[in-house]
């Protein structure tokens, strides 16, 4: 969306976060579930219903597809393939190399088989070898190993420095031209801007608390000076793209100059397991160095899990909770500077997608629940909220509005993957009546690079 925020309390809530046309996949799921109805020993409708799913985010419904096509029939290859897939989008790694041995063992000469196996194995491995060290490295920071004073900026660099190590307008903005020309940030100012960032983050607390005042007429375009309005990002900032360095820099650079009026969230994507297998580790390394990688890792975990505008409207990336009865003073008290447990408050925070039907049911992700209307309802009432609002999900009209107009998805990445032909949308919010205001967005082309880059080889598109 457009920076240029307008005068007047007005608060901004975006939110970013799949492969031909979405609705193309949610038509063959639609459809494989009735040819299922009429025929539910077909193996083959399973699994080909199994990668709809994947393709639509839906691991834990893909996985136990995927299953099911097994027991029908064991000796059917692309059901180990899809179910390997799924687990390893749910972070099972262990789960998904015991598939991809066995299509190994089936088929010695299949080459793509045997690359897959390589790779996960690869994965499992250095996730042991990330175990055995953990314990040693506890609590160290990477800033504690890095000279970022000493580093040098060479002359012929003709990028943006941060002013007396500064981040200023001016910064800023020739930041923005630099990265739209497809240059890159000079490392030490990158380390300058997360050292300082991940210094902000941390003294927030894990519910941000803002009031919004009453709109004071003036509606002036103040040319990125956002005077009295804010902006709120929602998470998932990186990941599936090809310039998430560019987009993550960039609001890190307007959270130091702006830090009362921009805010960012954490979304699931802004976590190693995700970061791993969906592109942002590979492009750090790519770009900068693992080290790198390290300390983004390091910020991540400082930043705010909800945030909770006029005590009236809660906004969070994924959803509400496993359990009723949380309330906004159990969020506050999460210990947040950590990965995401598999369950529980924090995770579902990240995690949870609304559902039409009242109560909960098992999650299509294969992670934390879906919550209904009702569930909306009761915490709404516990915590004398009118509403929230989360992203999480892909939206063809970058917004939808349900539980009553209780629950609000906004998405803000248009034709998402560069692939999916959807809006993107933004809220708009003012203090006097909080009515959240839709404004819908269509994507600009997207520059001359691969899409998804340097995302995980076994994640790629039609690799599943
Ligand atoms: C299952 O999907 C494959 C493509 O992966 C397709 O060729 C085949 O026709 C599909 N089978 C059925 C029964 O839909
Ligand atoms: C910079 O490096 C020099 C020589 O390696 C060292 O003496 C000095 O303490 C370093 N400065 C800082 C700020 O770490
Ligand atoms: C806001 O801008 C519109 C046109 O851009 C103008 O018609 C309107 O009077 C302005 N409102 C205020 C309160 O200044």
């Amino acid at each position: 969306p457009d920076l240029n925020a307008r005068a007047g309390d007005i608060l901004l809530i975006t939110g970013v976060p799949l492969l031909k046309r979405y609705k193309d996949y949610e038509n063959a799921i639609k459809y494989y579930t009735e040819a299922l109805e009429l025929n539910p020993s077909n193996a083959i409708y399973y699994s080909n219903r199994s990668l709809a799913y994947l393709r639509t985010e839906c691991y834990g419904y893909a996985l136990v597809d995927a299953t099911r096509a097994l027991e029908l029939d064991k000796n059917y290859i692309k059901g180990y393939y899809r179910r390997a897939t799924s687990n390893m989008a749910l972070g099972k790694f262990k789960a998904a190399l015991k598939d991809y041995e066995t299509v190994v063992r089936v088929r010695p000469n299949d080459k793509d088989a045997k690359m897959k196996y390589q790779e996960c194995n690869k994965i499992v491995k250095q996730k042991a070898f990330e175990r055995a060290i953990a314990s040693d490295e506890l609590k160290r920071s990477v800033v504690d190993s890095l000279d970022i004073e000493n580093m040098t900026i060479e002359d012929d660099y003709a990028g943006p420095k941060l002013e007396d190590g500064k981040v200023t307008l001016k910064f800023m903005k020739d930041l923005m031209a630099w990265f739209k020309d497809q240059k890159k940030l000079h490392r030490k100012c990158a380390y300058q801007m997360l050292v300082q960032v991940k210094e902000v983050l941390s003294k927030l607390p894990s519910l941000v608390e803002i009031t919004l005042k009453e709109v004071r007429g003036s509606n002036e375009s103040s040319d990125l000076v956002l005077t009295s309005g804010s902006q709120l990002f929602n998470g998932d900032f990186v990941d599936r793209g090809s310039f998430s360095l560019e987009v993550i820099l960039t609001l890190f650079g307007f959270k130091l100059l702006y830090p009362e009026h921009f805010y960012l969230l954490r979304g699931n994507h802004e976590t190693d397991n995700m970061n791993q297998m969906y592109g942002f580790e590979g492009e750090v390394k790519a770009k900068y160095t693992a080290q790198m990688f390290q300390l983004f890792s390091e910020v991540f975990q400082w930043l705010p899990l909800a945030q909770c505008i006029n005590n009236k409207v809660l906004v969070m990336h994924g959803g509400l909770f496993s359990e009723d009865g949380v309330t906004l003073e159990d969020i506050r008290k999460i210990d947040r500077n950590r990965q995401p447990p598999d369950s529980g408050p924090m995770c579902d925070l990240l995690w949870s997608d609304p559902q039409p039907q009242d109560g909960r049911s098992v999650s299509k992700r294969g992670v934390s629940c879906q919550f209904g209307p009702d569930v909306t309802e009761r915490f709404l009432e516990q915590n004398k909220l009118q509403y929230i609002v989360r992203s999480h999900e892909v939206k063809a009209e970058g917004y939808e509005v349900t539980h009553s107009g209780k629950c609000i998805t906004v998405f803000s990445a248009p034709n998402y993957c560069d692939q999916m032909g959807n809006k993107g949308a933004y809220i708009h919010l003012r203090g006097s009546d909080l009515k959240p205001e839709f404004h819908q967005f269509t994507a600009v082309p997207h520059p001359n690079v691969k899409p998804m880059a340097y995302a995980n080889s076994l994640m790629q598109l039609g690799m599943m």
